[in-house]
């Protein structure tokens, strides 16, 4: 029933779909969650059973079953940190699933790994590491985090030191670095939250009393994790004073910079990252804001043998493909043993559009999110809560004769309304305690324009709403 034949022609096919889904993507609908009736068939249809034409299944999967989630790459959606993967990312992805790769060893993907060793260096050298630096692909952020983390550990603890160990993150860190602290072992309270100042940057006297009271009280500071680009507001760490603290702390300063560190790639603002030079180890995730499909994420570290340190193991069923000393293992660097050739998607897709383009694609959405905050700050009863940072501006319909709890749930209103009326896709989030509408503008797809209009539209629908609250 299902020949090979078959299975090509349905793959084809599936490939139109999805190009023809991307041309309509402008109109199609941002989010679409899965009707509480349907919940039941679709778990039903999770279980196996007979053999089915593959053709069946495949248009199962695109009418039904992909239609029900939020269109990441929407360019009207700013929730999160969207996806706009470019279509170059997803045709790697296809050649790295059909040639399947094992990007374990050397020996298993020599060619793939040739690649993944050559982006890792040349991604070390955009942001100024020197070369003794090296790293791997991963599956994303939290995986960065994790590894780096990791080796943070391994180099400034002692095993029996690991229960005074202290960590530093501010109130802005993303949750992934504190969710890897505890798969590692650390404590809650090992892990100091600092607050940030009126920018969203780590408060440094904070840090700097911080770390003093620790080592006062015979507790270990090991790590200080900075932002380049925080989740909430694209708010960038002050990495160097950061760096100078933690050297002359001799701390590990690893950099979480998975939204943000692909601005070392951008033509015209390179120069607000250029402290990830400093770091030890460097979080920078490819499916944020390079523009890859999910799954791609890259740690850097400023010294390779302290991946090694950490991640090899030399067990006698894999003595085969270690006899090449020199080459490397990427099995040697991270967690994992068996991995797809990640590095690949990305090699491609910078291949094929070319640095420049890369570059004036990061720049284009931070001049997004500055679009709209200037066409909002024109506008009577917005509050800019906080000015646009890396492509991410936060802001909240403020009329007055409305106390804060009203406002917060205004923004709320505008925002599902937004959402449910398929205008754009702004999320919220909660800032100094007060709900804030949040959009994260880096699709290239997008444009100026765009962004003015949509500032009208949240304006005409946050009168709308106010109508509505106070009963008009
Ligand atoms: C700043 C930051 N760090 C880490 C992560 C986690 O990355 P991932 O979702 O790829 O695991 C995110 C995710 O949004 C993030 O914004």
């Amino acid at each position: 029933m299902n020949s090979e034949s078959a299975i090509e022609a349905c793959a084809a096919e599936a490939l139109a779909r999805i190009f023809e889904e991307k041309r309509h993507m402008a109109s199609a609908k941002i989010l679409e969650i899965l009707p509480e009736q349907d919940n039941a068939r679709l778990r039903a249809l999770a279980r196996p059973g007979a053999a089915r034409p593959v053709e069946e299944v495949v248009r199962e999967a695109i009418d039904t079953i992909y239609n029900y989630r939020v269109r990441m790459d929407h360019p009207h959606f700013f929730g999160f940190i969207p996806s706009p993967a470019s279509s170059v990312s997803w045709l790697g992805d296809l050649l790295t699933a059909g040639f399947n790769a094992h990007a374990g060893s050397w020996m298993q993907s020599s060619g793939p790994s040739a690649i993944e060793a050559g982006l890792i260096d040349w991604l070390a050298e955009r942001v100024g590491m020197p070369s003794s630096a090296g790293g791997l692909f991963v599956s994303g952020g939290s995986m960065a985090n994790l590894t780096g983390l990791i080796v943070a550990r391994d180099q400034k603890l002692k095993p029996h030191e690991r229960g005074r160990g202290i960590a530093y993150v501010s109130d802005q860190t993303h949750s992934s670095v504190a969710k890897g602290l505890g798969i590692i072992g650390f404590l809650p309270d090992q892990v100091r939250k600092v607050g940030s100042d009126g920018g969203f940057r780590i408060d440094m006297d904070k840090l700097a009393a911080a770390i003093r009271e620790d080592r006062a009280n015979g507790l270990i500071p090991f790590a200080v994790i900075a932002s380049c680009g925080t989740t909430n507001t694209g708010s960038i760490d002050p990495l160097d004073a950061i760096a100078d603290l933690a050297r002359a702390e001799g701390i590990w300063m690893h950099v979480d910079g998975a939204y943000g560190a692909s601005v070392s790639l951008s033509g015209s603002h390179r120069d607000l990252v250029c402290g990830l030079a400093r770091a030890d180890s460097l979080s920078w995730d490819a499916h944020k804001w390079l523009f890859q499909t999910y799954g791609c994420g890259m740690v850097l570290v400023r010294d390779n043998d302290h991946l090694v340190t950490s991640f090899s193991t030399r067990p006698e069923y894999l003595r085969d493909a270690v006899s090449l000393e020199e080459a490397p293992n990427f099995w040697d660097y991270g967690p994992e043993l068996t991995r797809p050739a990640r590095a690949m998607k990305l090699w491609l897709t910078l291949q094929v559009l070319g640095i420049d383009a890369i570059g004036a694609m990061i720049d284009h959405g931070i001049g997004l999110a500055e679009t709209l905050e200037g066409a909002l700050r024109a506008r009577p009863d917005w509050q800019i809560v906080s000015p646009a940072s890396l492509a991410i501006t936060c802001f909240r319909y403020c009329p007055s004769a409305l106390d804060d709890d009203q406002v917060d749930r205004l923004n709320d209103e505008i925002a599902r309304a937004m959402i449910a009326r398929n205008v754009a896709a702004p999320l919220t989030t909660r800032i100094d305690g007060r709900t804030v509408l949040r959009v994260c503008a880096i699709s290239p797809e997008a444009t100026a324009a765009d962004m003015a209009d949509i500032a009208g539209k949240l304006t005409l629908q946050a009168e709308a709403s106010l109508r509505r609250m106070r009963g008009d």
